[in-house]
């Protein structure tokens, strides 16, 4: 059965044993909650894609309580310790080459010669990996292919009974992944995600970022970018400005649309931030109430394509993409 923990230190204490013991703790950072495994061993990481159903390994990020033991895994240019000292702890994950010595099981990392690294913001989640001493290798606390998790409830909706225990840290503050940001590249920085940090902000301290040229699904660079992520039940409808009365509505800003028979607002206000952070849930709250009440599909209004926007706007065309099967 999964055990629910408290961010108690007798919580945290009981976390970081299951994690050393080879099990799994899913975890809230400031992002979305993660699903741990200790990185270190093979098992742990076989573990949790099992628990997650993933069709394949892909690489899993590795957790760490700072810049320093983070670094120690990879070859870390200086452009890496500029956008640590900038943005660490905090939502951005850099890919960079996996250093010789490096701890982290090839499980975790799919045998790649590359290591995706984060150091999260959270006090419970910097308590954790501070006690184990570890890499932790967390991918979202869902299961393939479904909407991440930004609250407790959820992880429980995805994973109860497939994990040990879930450490209770509240909802994620920020309510996206984090950026993942390629830096093995002999030329500019490669933006492979977009998340939690925008990339404006990313370029006023390494400059121009590139891009994969191509958001194909069929060799994907960084499987996070397979199109049809994030999937709610509901066929989702981008871009609306008037609903039905059928539709279930997520709505952004101050003129929705009237006549939806169940609506979210991301933010009144029109605030990125607080659409960010209300994303997922919204979307889980949306595709509950549709199948409850019959309905045909999910209106989105329009979110501005401009910082943390770009963000939303990907998980929102994942939502829409065509599913597989
Ligand atoms: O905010 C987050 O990043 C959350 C929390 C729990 O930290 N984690 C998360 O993990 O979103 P996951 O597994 O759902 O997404 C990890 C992303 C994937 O797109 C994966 O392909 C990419 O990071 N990635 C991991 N290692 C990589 C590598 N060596 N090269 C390229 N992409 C990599
Ligand atoms: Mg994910």
């Amino acid at each position: 059965m999964t055990e629910r923990l408290t961010a108690t230190p007798s919580g945290l204490e009981k976390a970081a044993r299951i994690l050393r013991e080879g099990g799994l703790v899913a975890f809230g950072t400031e992002t979305v909650y993660g699903l741990g495994g200790d990185a270190t061993q093979p098992q742990a990481v076989a573990r949790i894609f099992e628990a997650k159903n993933r069709p394949r390994f892909n690489p899993l990020i590795s957790h760490f309580a700072s810049a320093h033991a983070a670094f120690a895994q990879v070859e870390a240019p200086p452009i890496a310790h500029k956008l640590a000292h900038a943005f660490w702890p905090g939502p951005l994950t850099l890919v960079l080459p996996r250093a010789v010595g490096s701890t982290v099981s090839e499980l975790a990392a799919d045998g790649l010669s590359s290591l995706a690294v984060r150091v999260p913001r959270g006090a419970a989640v910097q308590a954790l990996l501070a006690k184990i001493g570890r890499p932790i290798a967390a991918p979202s606390a869902n299961r393939s292919g479904r909407i991440s998790p930004s609250d407790t409830e959820h992880v429980l909706e995805e994973l109860s009974g497939r994990i040990d225990a879930v450490l209770d840290t509240g909802p994620c503050a920020v309510g996206l992944e984090s950026t993942v940001l390629d830096l093995t590249l002999p030329e500019r920085p490669m933006l492979l995600r977009h998340g939690g940090i925008p990339a404006e902000a990313l370029e006023t301290v390494c400059g121009p970022l590139s891009y994969p040229d191509t958001q194909s699904d069929t060799a994907p660079v960084s499987p996070g970018r397979m199109l049809s992520h994030y999937a709610p039940t509901l066929p989702v409808r981008l871009e609306a400005t008037h609903v039905l009365p059928t539709e279930a509505l997520l709505a952004f800003g101050p003129h929705m649309p009237h006549g939806a028979a169940v609506t979210w607002n991301l933010s009144e206000s029109g605030n990125l931030e607080e659409a960010a952070a209300r994303l997922f849930a919204g979307l889980r709250f949306l595709d509950k109430a549709g199948a409850r009440l019959g309905l045909t599909s999910l209106a989105v209004q329009p979110v501005p394509a401009q910082g943390l926007g770009l963000a939303i706007r990907d998980r929102l065309h994942r939502a829409a993409a065509p599913r597989p099967e």
